[in-house]
């Protein structure tokens, strides 16, 4: 009897409006048709209790943050949630999952204003994700103004995060090519200033890498 395969989990990281949305609609393209069952899913969201978490910290009720700590709870919660209800069964019925942001994003965006230490953040990752490490993470590396101008060529209403400024987002920018530089072998530095037909080009040549994997196990 033949077991069913592990689906691969890949997470695309980044700065807002470095492409991640766009990237993960272009890659699921890529793997359908390849053949490849794969569910697309997003940080902090996913199922209705993590979504509803979404909303509480994206939007807080009169409109202040709550504290790194205090996010990085929620997001957590979130996060375990998604994982249970959502990320491992579908990577234990052989689905791929693309998460849009995931634990790479706790660590910048609670870890970047210094008030919550890397260790404590380091602790409730080990916990809550445990062995559900991510198979490949892509993170997405643009100027933040080229960002700033993407997002604001596409307007809506921006969020607490996206509503910081220019230093803010340099130092999530750097965070981001911190984790890539101290992971080189899960996390994958894409050049995201480009256009996104080379953006998606570059990252489905370490995702084909992992079909290739994927089809010897
Ligand atoms: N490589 C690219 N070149 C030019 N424009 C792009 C590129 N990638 C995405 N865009 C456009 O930039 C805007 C932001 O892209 P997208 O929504 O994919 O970013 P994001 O990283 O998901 O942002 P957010 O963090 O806010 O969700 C969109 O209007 C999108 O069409
Ligand atoms: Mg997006």
């Amino acid at each position: 009897m033949s077991q069913t395969a592990r689906g691969r989990f890949i997470t695309l990281e980044g700065g807002e409006g470095t492409g991640k949305s766009t990237l993960q609609i272009a890659l699921r393209d890529r793997l359908a048709g390849q053949g490849v069952e794969v569910i697309l899913t997003r940080e902090p969201g996913g199922p209705p209790r993590a979504e509803a978490i979404r909303a509480l910290v994206l939007t807080p009720p009169g409109g202040q943050p709550f504290s790194p700590l205090a996010e990085a709870l929620l997001m957590n919660a979130a996060r375990r949630d998604h994982l249970d209800e959502l990320i491992r069964p579908a990577l234990a019925a052989g689905t791929w999952v693309i998460c849009d942001r995931f634990s790479d994003s706790t660590r910048v965006y609670q870890g970047v204003s210094g008030e919550v230490s890397p260790e404590v953040l380091q602790n409730l990752e080990d916990h809550v994700v445990g062995p559900t490490r991510p198979d490949l993470t892509l993170i997405l590396d643009a100027p933040v103004s080229v960002a700033h101008e993407r997002r604001a060529a596409r307007k809506g209403s921006q969020d607490v995060f996206e509503q910081r400024d220019l230093d803010f987002h340099q130092s999530v920018r750097l965070a981001f090519s911190d984790i890539a530089r101290a992971e080189p072998v899960r996390c994958k530095l894409i050049d995201a200033s480009r256009p996104a037909s080379e953006v998606a080009d570059a990252a489905w040549s370490y995702v084909a890498q992992l079909l290739t994997s994927a089809e010897v196990h």
